[in-house]
């Protein structure tokens, strides 16, 4: 770009999935103290998730999110004829976050993916012409409300706490979408265990996850000890509990006092992992 003889008048055009959108985002956000950039994303996890919200960054050996820099896009322009290329399980990992943003903000984006589960499955492309700029919307809106890495913006982590540890213990062979879909089964079964959600909402969440292509239950080679052990390890733990975002129904956070996010005890964790063992 300096050789180029890019100026602040530049403007940085991202053209890819999650990757580039966190890569393309962190040059801009670093070039000349930051020029704007305008993301193009091409995977359903982009669209939905990766291009909105201003996080931006590259990864290294020591660890995620060390090197980064919050960045808004100027506008996020997603043409969803790019889908057509994308592989079926890259597909299926923005399905799991599409579902997601249903739960924890839009009742309606659930009940229609619910409602069309087999199109939604199929690829319809009408479909996600019509369902994406909805969940694109809950994303805009929670991080309008809370721009920062407390508070409302946490919400977005349901189902992320125990995926994060499944993807790492299956040794990345799980997708970040597959392991979310597991995380969210077995974090919606904690919220039934602990009373705060209705055991008929966490059953319609494993059905429309499921009719997505989605799996529901721990690969059989998976241990849960060594999955809690992960999410404990997790900067998110004290003292033998670990921290969630559960939900309250369909739609619906459970909040406390503090906001949306408890610790829950580490037996709770264990004994629900154990019910979507794929042995048991
Ligand atoms: N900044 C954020 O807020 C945020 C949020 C979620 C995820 N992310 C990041 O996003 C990344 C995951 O994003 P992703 O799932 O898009 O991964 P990715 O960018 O690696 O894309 C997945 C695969 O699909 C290919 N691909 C993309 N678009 C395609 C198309 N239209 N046709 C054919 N192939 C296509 C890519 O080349 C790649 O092989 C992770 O690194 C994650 O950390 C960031
Ligand atoms: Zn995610």
């Amino acid at each position: 770009m300096i050789a180029s003889g890019l100026s602040r008048d530049s403007v940085v055009l991202s053209l890819g999935g999650g990757v580039t959108c966190d890569l393309a985002g962190f040059v801009a956000a670093t070039y000349m103290r930051g020029i704007p950039i305008v993301h193009a994303p091409t995977s359903l996890l982009a669209m939905a998730d990766a291009s909105i919200g201003g996080k931006t960054g590259v990864d290294h050996p020591a660890g995620k999110n060390l090197i980064g820099a919050f960045h808004h896009p100027s506008a996020v322009l997603a043409d969803t004829r790019f889908l057509a290329t994308l592989p079926a399980r890259e597909y299926r990992t923005g399905l799991a976050e599409m579902i997601k943003a249903g739960i924890v903000a839009d009742a309606g984006l659930f009940d229609l993916m619910e409602a069309r589960a087999g199109d939604l499955a199929a690829r319809d492309p009408g479909l996600i012409e019509e369902l994406l700029p909805r969940a694109m919307a809950v994303k805009v809106s929670i991080v309008e409300k809370d721009d920062g890495e407390s508070g409302l913006r946490k919400i977005l982590n349901f189902g992320h706490t125990l995926g994060h540890a499944l993807e790492l213990e299956s040794g990345y062979s799980l997708t970040h979408g597959e392991a979310i879909s597991i995380g969210m089964v077995v974090e919606a079964a904690m919220a039934v265990r602990l009373g705060l959600l209705p055991s008929e909402a966490a059953d319609r969440i494993g059905r429309l996850l499921e009719r997505a292509g989605l799996p529901v239950r721990l690969p059989p080679e998976s241990v849960p000890s060594r999955v809690v052990q992960l999410a404990v390890t997790d900067k998110k733990s004290r003292r033998g509990r670990v921290e969630f975002v559960l939900p309250a129904g369909i739609g619906a956070v459970a909040m406390t006092g503090t906001g949306p996010s408890r610790w829950v005890p580490e037996t709770i964790v264990s004994a629900s992992l154990e019910d979507y063992c794929s042995g048991g």
